[in-house]
């Protein structure tokens, strides 16, 4: 169904000025020379084997290497000293910031604000940009269900919607108005596919999907990716049902080139080719590089296998020349994109960028745009002006690397402001501050500082506890099984309880937390992920009420990790939670037969700790009833949701309203809610805001066989069509996801 457009594409790049100069290259390199392009290397300074390398043509991109000085050498090499002057681009993981650090990428999701995130990718590339960097690997819109993935923290959480929103957005941002433009840096869309269904949570994971779970819920944030113009792509380390993803022909081939019409340029992850040896994908090196080529993977990131063996298989008909072209010409044109033929150095002489004024505002904004307020008993938040002392205790207060949480390379903690810091020169003046950390790193296990802890609590009127995560503790290979608050962090939060002041959690973590019990004790919990560089005055001026929270959860948050995966867009089942009765209130001597038979835990019960887009304010906000623009949409046309928000609280605010949809009934069972839209609206004390969401048949649309009565079909993927059927639809605007009445309607 996507191959007409796939073809009508491929004829008019082919008349392109780019395609013609690449056509032109491509006929005078030889064979090693385009098998050169497609080798990635980690920088290694101007070491004489490095530069030997890029002056024989062997090397297409460099990562990793940051001095400007080094990189303008190597590149002049590149240009003056190889036989056909062919840059190379240099790239770098610059994930949520290369200096100025925005929050985790998991944290921008929480602010529901594609501004954010547009934000901090353009201030990343601005900033990288200025040493050379052209290329990032990011956004990487792994969807995942699985708290314990550490790299839950570099993703946008659960919803295929709101990665697909949020991930567009930092394409945008990463490449700004041109590609040519030497402010901006190509973006990669990571990891294709499937990376964050990782069995238990664990990285690099075996995955088992069936082809319609793929289409349905992890590849949409990738074509929205495509959509959005994102220049490049990375494979992804798991195999998915048996064939790992730098071998799969059928993700970079069929479904991303054959159906998307992507002429971006795909690179493996790190020796990700090479992996496919211990996957038991391969005997060797050498069948592993062939394998990877004819999948598509068009740059091998340090994996030595293209350079070592793709010339031998391409003489020995393993892999077609013709397929070789095809990655070279797509390496080329990332370059020509970048504009890199004509400018390729990076300009020395400016100023210092870095952590200018105007980045770490918006830094600190996206902080507190991205905190979100998951308690507030007897309003303890904000700190009002009868507070005259609070004490700052926890082990992340005054931990500046933590804050600025995993994947950050290059941020640098000495120019993080902590919270202690923050309230000290914030508020220092007005309120007093005892700081006392109570302990010293996340895992401390020691009861010794609890004592001091207590003292300085039971000195202030209002006690703010940073607790959580160190940032070693979340992203790449750092998967818990145990998602609870670490070390003694729960002993000392029990015995600040005790000393009966009101006591503010703010939990700084890379995931969500299995933080239940503690959520019970404390007075009010603020949830920021790891909040970057300005972390400490963004949550102050949330704290102090400078701010008001407007973060909502990304993601579900669990009771209790046996209840992973748990997530808001679950299928119903046959039988629906219903008398939940829970193992504390069963009797002793009960009979199997006498509890019910519906789907829950025993021990969890059946909802989460805190649903996806969760997250209160300040101020409350009503929700008036959803009203239809008709009660039939009609094939091809459209229909208007909406809703009036009235801000009934007390301070000016703004809230990410969301949009969720219902099919009653599928040849495929369908999942309870699905998110199809949101607005952050700002909205005055005392005033409404009428919300509207315009819905259309794409929006219903999911992938299922073309043969609606025949749910077996669904196994057969030649079939698989992605339409809407007709039916009675629910769609909600609400709070979160749940929240709010339905309205009904159907299509024809
Ligand atoms: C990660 C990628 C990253 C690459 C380069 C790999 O280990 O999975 O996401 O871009 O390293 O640093």
């Amino acid at each position: 169904m996507f191959s007409a457009s796939a073809f009508a594409m491929a004829a008019c790049s082919e008349k392109d000025p780019v395609e013609q100069k690449i056509d032109s290259l491509l006929s005078r390199m030889t064979l090693e020379e385009k098998i050169g392009q497609m080798n990635q290397l980690t920088g290694i300074g101007l070491a004489d084997d490095m530069t030997a390398q890029i002056r024989a043509g062997k090397v297409g991109s460099i990562l990793n290497e940051l001095d400007p000085g080094v990189i303008n050498e190597l590149q002049r090499v590149a240009v003056e000293e190889s036989r056909l002057g062919i840059p190379l681009v240099f790239a770098r993981d610059v994930i949520h910031g290369f200096k100025t650090i925005f929050p985790i990428p998991l944290g921008q999701a929480a602010s529901w604000n594609p501004q954010v995130a547009e934000d901090g990718a353009r201030i990343a590339a601005i900033e990288s940009s200025s040493v050379g960097i052209r290329w990032t690997f990011a956004p990487m819109i792994d969807v995942t269900r699985d708290p314990r993935w550490g790299r839950i923290a570099e993703s946008c959480g659960e919803d295929p919607y709101l990665a697909s929103v949020m991930g567009a957005a930092m394409v945008r941002g990463f490449q700004g108005n041109e590609l040519s433009d030497p402010s901006s840096v190509a973006a990669c869309a990571k990891h294709f596919a499937a990376y964050g269904a990782t069995e238990s949570g664990k990285d690099y994971n075996t995955t088992w999907i069936p082809e319609l779970q793929l289409r349905e819920y992890y590849l949409p944030p990738f074509k929205a990716a495509a959509d959005a113009g994102a220049a490049t792509f990375m494979c992804s380390f798991n195999d998915i049902n048996g064939v790992p993803s730098s071998g799969n022909a059928f993700l970079n081939r069929t479904v991303l080139r054959d159906e998307w019409g992507y002429d971006g340029m795909m690179v493996s992850d790190w020796g990700s080719i090479e992996q496919m040896i211990p996957h038991g994908f391969c005997h060797d090196l050498k069948e592993a590089a062939g394998k990877a080529a004819n999948a598509g993977i068009d740059m091998d990131m340090m994996g030595y296998a293209y350079i070592s063996h793709l010339a031998d298989l391409v003489k020995e008909g393993t892999v077609s020349e013709k397929y070789i072209d095809e990655s070279v010409r797509n390496v080329l044109r990332l370059k020509f994109r970048l504009g890199l033929f004509d400018n390729p150095y990076v300009d020395v002489t400016g100023e210092d960028i870095f952590y200018s004024d105007e980045s770490l505002g918006k830094a600190r904004r996206a902080a507190a745009e991205s905190a979100v307020l998951l308690k507030n008993d007897r309003k303890v938040l904000p700190v009002g002006a009868s507070v005259r002392s609070v004490a700052v205790v926890g082990p992340l207060a005054d931990s500046p690397a933590d804050q600025i949480g995993t994947w950050c390379f290059d941020g640098e903690p000495e120019h993080s402001v902590t919270p202690l810091a923050a309230i000290r020169s914030m508020y220092g003046d007005k309120v007093r501050v005892i700081a006392e950390p109570g302990l010293s790193y996340s895992r401390d296990k020691s009861a010794e500082g609890i004592r001091k802890a207590c003292e300085a609590a039971r000195n202030a009127d209002v006690v703010l506890y940073f607790a959580g995560e160190e940032a070693v503790l979340s992203g790449e290979a750092r998967c818990r099984a145990d998602i609870s608050l670490p070390g003694a962090q729960t002993e000392l939060l029990k015995a600040l309880k005790n000393t009966g002041k009101p006591v503010v959690l703010v939990v700084m973590a890379g995931r969500p937390l299995t933080i239940g019990y503690e959520a019970g004790l404390a007075d009010a919990v603020l949830y920021s992920f790891h909040a970057g560089t300005m972390a400490g005055p963004g949550l102050a001026d949330v704290i102090f009420g400078k701010e008001v929270p407007s973060g909502k959860l990304p993601v579900t948050m669990p009771r209790m990790v046996g209840q992973v995966p748990i997530y808001y867009a679950h299928k119903n089942t046959g039988r629906p939670a219903a008398d939940i009765t829970l193992i504390d209130d069963i009797e002793v001597g009960t009979k199997q037969t006498s509890l019910g038979f519906t789907s829950y835990h025993l021990d969890a019960g059946d909802s989460p700790l805190y649903p996806f887009g969760y997250g209160k304010s300040y101020t409350e906000f009503s929700y008036g009833p959803v009203t239809l623009s008709s009660d039939r949409l009609a094939r091809g046309g459209s229909l208007t949701a909406s809703c009036e928000i009235t801000n009934t609280g007390d301070f000016d605010a703004a809230e990410a309203v969301q949009l969720y949809v219902r099919d009653h009934v599928g040849s495929l069972v369908r999942p309870v809610k699905e998110l199809k839209g949101f607005n952050k609206v700002f909205i005055r004390k005392g005033e409404t805001a009428k919300v509207e969401f315009v819905l259309s048949e794409d929006d219903l649309a999911y992938w299922h066989s073309a043969e609606l009565s025949d749910g077996d079909l669904a196994f057969a993927h030649s079939t698989l069509v992605h339409t809407a059927e007709p039916g009675e639809f629910s769609v909600w605007i609400a709070p979160d996801s749940a929240s709010g009445v339905p309205a009904v309607f159907s299509l024809e």
